[in-house]
């Protein structure tokens, strides 16, 4: 396929960006596109191109593109100023609408990004436990950061430039495991905390099995451990309350950030109070950030929570029926086509898998087929729909999606399955 304004694009970017982009999912051989603008569910390319986009924003966008309530709110506020540094009452009233949609927000710190989030729940956890140790699930990601960086998720190898004495300190065990985790847990009294995605979306998607996130809270409950819900990508997404909501389980801490902005930069961590009451300055947890609770930021958060709450039982049922849609299109192609296939679906989000066997761990998730995968991306670009272009990513489905999208999605699917199996 040829994108000549993105090619030469992505030519000049080469000679100034390390690898053409600013953040290493972006980049696919040979270049990829450039986008101009997005409106709903849609997004326009360098190349005068509209696509159906399911990558939104990897996952952010869950109202859609440019959601104007959202907008409005934006340039409301930047009139009137874009950074103070000293305490708004906005701050205080998006914490407030966080600690009521989210149970276990007994306390709320603004930060900017998911790895902020990620890298300061662990500090606390650490600080509050007084133990040195963590443990992360192979093929979770929680952003781009030391202490998680072992066995990162999207795909990544392994950072150069990380000390060993702070890789040593992360223990790395299977997703869905949770007697192997009690097993490593009861082996060994230095453990602080245990993060996890709750449905995990950085292995394409993969959904937690009955009973292992009651599990996992059991256990670390049991052993004094900090349990950290990484919600950045389920927070506001699959409940309003996130997965904490939707699978009725409360954790020590959660983070959050993607859908709580709608496309903005922030985040929060939120907890239980009397770990939350270590961070600086009362606590002795260190954390600080020019731009947390930057006006503009919580203008969209809060205008973004707001639409969320107000519109609740409309939001959540009307994107899980369009996902729902396109999944069931999607199988009901591979049947006719009789591809080996596994599709994970929850709420609004969903991966497909070109796999026979059951995708539960990033094991499981590394057998689907790249090679397949990648045309499969390439066959759907072709015919306008964007999906992210890792099969260790995940599909995102957003309130901006129609009937029409997920018709013309599943009419796109089809093509190019058939595509991919007259290939074959
Ligand atoms: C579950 C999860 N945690 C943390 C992060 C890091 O967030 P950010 O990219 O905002 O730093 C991501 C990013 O994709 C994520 O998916």
């Amino acid at each position: 396929m040829m994108l000549d304004n993105s090619k030469s694009l992505f030519d000049r970017a080469k000679k100034i960006l390390p690898s053409g982009v600013n953040s290493p999912v972006r980049y696919y051989y040979p270049y990829p596109f450039f986008a101009v603008s997005g409106k709903g569910s849609t997004m326009l390319t360098a190349d005068h191109d509209r696509y159906v986009d399911y990558c939104m924003g990897y996952g952010s966008l869950l109202l859609g593109h440019s959601y104007s309530t959202v907008n409005e709110a934006v340039k409301s506020q930047i009139d009137h100023g874009s950074l103070f540094c000293v305490p708004t009452e906005a701050e205080v009233q998006l914490a407030e609408l966080i600690s009521k949609a989210v149970p276990c927000a007994e306390m709320v710190r603004i930060v900017n990004n998911g790895v902020e989030a990620t890298t300061n729940a662990i500090r606390l956890a650490r600080a509050f436990t007084k133990k040195k140790k963590i443990i992360k699930f192979d093929g979770c990601y929680h952003g781009a950061h030391e202490y998680v960086l072992p066995n990162l998720g999207s795909n990544g190898d392994i950072s150069e430039g990380i000390l060993n004495e702070v890789y040593s300190q992360t223990l790395v065990l299977p997703y869905n495991d949770s007697e192997k985790l009690e097993q490593v847990i009861k082996q060994d009294d230095d453990i602080g905390c245990v993060i996890v995605e709750p449905v995990a979306a950085n292995m394409g998607l993969v959904l937690p099995e009955k009973q292992y996130l009651n599990e996992i809270r059991r256990i670390t409950r049991q052993n004094d451990i900090v349990l950290i819900f990484d919600e950045v990508v389920t927070g506001f997404r699959l409940a309003l309350g996130g997965a904490g909501e939707f699978f009725g389980i409360k954790p020590d801490l959660a983070t959050y950030a993607k859908a709580m902005g709608n496309g903005f930069s922030i985040a929060a961590i939120a907890g239980k109070k009397e770990i939350m009451e270590q961070l600086s300055p009362s606590g002795k947890v260190y954390q600080a950030s020019t731009y947390a609770g930057n006006p503009a930021c919580v203008s969209a958060s809060i205008a973004t929570i707001k639409v969320l709450n107000d519109a609740k039982n409309d939001i959540y049922p009307r994107i899980a029926k369009t996902c729902d849609r396109i999944v069931c299109g999607i199988r009901d192609a591979l049947r006719n086509f009789k591809l080996d296939y596994v599709i994970n679906n929850i709420g609004s989000m969903y991966q497909l898998f070109f796999t026979d066997k059951n995708v539960k761990n990033a094991v499981t998730a590394g057998k689907s087929d790249p090679v397949l995968f990648r045309k499969l991306y390439d066959e759907l670009l072709k015919r306008g729909v964007f999906i992210p272009p890792s099969r260790l990513e995940t599909c995102f489905v957003s309130y901006s999606h129609s009937e029409e999208d997920s018709d013309k999605t599943v009419e796109s699917y089809f093509e190019s399955l058939r595509k991919l199996k007259e290939s074959l």
